[in-house]
């Protein structure tokens, strides 16, 4: 079995309203990620962004948002390679080769294309469709070991196993013929956890928090100044009784349970050493305290967003130096690609080249 050193994947979409579940799901995961002994990679992913209808303009402002966002919550574009997939054509060539041995059957599994397609399914994108393909490239364009995301995405990183384990099964024989053992792609471990994966609405905890939820109320959104963050936690839906002494106390109780889930992600500690401190209190207790964890936590990083997406060439920047770096990487892959499937092709990889 061939060897795969760590290396750590991850994506977010520039899809406009970034919120407190993409930051607590995902990013402040990415941050930490960093410190382990790994390469990181961190994507803004525009192509996956256009499988739902984007106004040009407005996507190219969201993508440097997404990219303010990265760096504002403590990203260092020198230890991680953070850039925007659309500037690495391996994504969308290794999509490809990934669509032929992708299942009709597998895609009509997933959940999610039947959520946003909703009723009117002629009328969803191919694009659309075809996302959970497009990531499994995304991941393994890098053959990345591990990948940190929120708890709706783990249907789709099954979908990338399935993926890779078909590949290496299907070539078996030239993956060997070419040097690369028994397994050229790895079998992507998600790293979904923590008391945050699934960050839930505040106006519906049976309901995710989401960026095309119609309520702005639902969710905290990382651009809010302090005063929006506070109010959004006061009028956070809950229920009469006090917060209970023990994480059994809240199961059936799907808002109380999510704001004791967000302190939790936000300081860093479990439900249990939250209840600790405030099993027995009321509400009326708990969300001030929860409040101002959320604005010492989160406004230092609106604040900062602000003041990188004031420097639009700041940020191209660092997202053209990150593309250049990843597509080293990804052409590598590439070339063992089209060599394991039985493609021609024009000779040493774009490293040399370039
Ligand atoms: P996106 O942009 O929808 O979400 C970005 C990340 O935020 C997590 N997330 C949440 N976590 C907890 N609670 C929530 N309410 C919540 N809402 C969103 C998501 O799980 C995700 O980790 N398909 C991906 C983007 C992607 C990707 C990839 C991810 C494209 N290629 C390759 C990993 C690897 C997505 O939906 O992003």
């Amino acid at each position: 079995m061939a060897a795969f050193t760590e290396l750590v994947f991850s994506g977010v979409q520039p899809t406009g309203n970034l919120h407190l579940g993409n930051y607590l799901g995902a990013v402040k995961r990415f941050v930490e990620m960093q410190d382990r002994d790994a390469q990181c990679l961190y994507c803004v992913v525009d192509l996956h962004a256009i499988t739902v209808w984007q106004d040009p303009e407005a996507l190219r402002g969201q993508i440097r948002e997404v990219t303010a966002a990265f760096l504002a919550a403590g990203i260092d574009p020198r230890r991680a390679i953070v850039f925007n997939q659309s500037q690495v054509p391996q994504h969308a060539e290794l999509a490809w080769v990934f669509n032929c041995v992708a299942r009709l059957g597998w895609l009509n599994r997933m959940t999610q294309f039947k959520e946003k397609a909703g009723k009117d399914r002629e009328n969803a994108s191919i694009g659309l469709y075809d996302y959970p393909v497009l990531m499994a490239a995304d991941i393994l364009a890098y053959r990345a070991t591990h990948v940190p995301v929120g708890e709706d995405q783990k249907q789709h990183l099954e979908l990338t196993r399935d993926i890779a384990q078909k590949f290496n099964t299907d070539f078996v024989g030239s993956i060997a013929a070419h040097g690369h053992g028994e397994a050229f792609f790895p079998v992507t471990e998600p790293l979904i956890g923590g008391p945050a994966a699934r960050v839930m609405s505040l106006r519906d905890g049976t309901k995710k928090m989401s960026k095309s939820d119609p309520s702005d109320n639902a969710r905290i959104n990382l651009t809010d100044d302090a005063d929006a963050i506070a109010q959004k936690i006061r009028r956070a839906k809950t229920d009469p009784e006090p917060l209970p002494s023990e994480v059994a106390g809240l199961r059936e109780r799907p808002e109380a349970d999510n704001l004791v889930g967000i302190y939790a992600a936000l300081a860093g500690i479990t439900r249990e050493e939250v209840l600790r401190d405030f099993g027995g209190a009321q509400f009326s207790t708990f969300k001030p305290a929860l409040a101002d964890l959320a604005v010492t936590s989160l406004a230092p990083i609106a604040l900062e967003m602000r003041r990188l997406t004031a420097d639009p060439g700041h940020i191209d920047a660092v997202l053209a130096d990150g593309s250049a770096r990843a597509e080293v990487i990804a052409a590598q892959t590439l070339d063992a690609v089209k060599d394991i499937v039985g493609f021609v092709r024009r000779g040493p990889s774009l490293q040399a080249v370039r």
